[in-house]
């Protein structure tokens, strides 16, 4: 499993918090930035490793910001992309139950690092049902591809 990492100055600690975390379960990851506390553009850095998971060069995305609300829209602006702000471990384990979620997005000024890493492995660990929730899917990526839903 490759994780897609991304973050702007807002949560730049955040970010290498959760860095350490999957150091420690010997996850692999890419870190897209951003690299300090220099005030940056969240979007870009929501983008970089949004493109990354879209282009399945990794399998998800954790992309955080202070509040975690910028870079999941910027995120989902991504064709493929289903991200989701979570602030609990429930939100966490059903945006992959139920919307198969390919990025989780956090804010740093919202969890706490604890919480945080919990989020990281209930939502890498859990799957998708599929089912009648894959119909549903189905209907956002019709949205995505500008199909009117009658
Ligand atoms: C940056 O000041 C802040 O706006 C950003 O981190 C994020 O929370 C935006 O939604």
């Amino acid at each position: 499993m490759k994780i897609a990492l991304g973050a702007d100055h807002g949560a730049f600690e955040l970010k290498d918090s959760i860095k350490k975390h999957l150091d420690e379960k010997n996850i692999e990851y890419v870190d897209y930035g951003c690299f300090s506390k220099e005030s940056v553009d969240y979007p870009k850095f929501a983008y970089l490793a949004a493109s990354a998971v879209a282009k399945n060069e990794c399998d998800f995305g954790i992309i955080c910001c202070t509040t975690g609300l910028g870079v999941s829209m910027a995120a989902n602006k991504v064709k493929g992309i289903r991200a989701a702000v979570c602030t609990n471990e429930m939100l966490a384990e059903m945006t992959r139950r139920h919307n198969n979620a390919n990025v989780i997005c956090m804010g740093q000024n919202v969890v706490t690092p604890e919480l945080a890493n919990k989020m990281v492995d209930i939502f890498l660990s859990t799957e998708f049902e599929g089912g009648r929730h894959q119909r549903r899917i189905d209907l956002i990526t019709d949205i995505e591809n500008g199909k009117e839903l009658k």
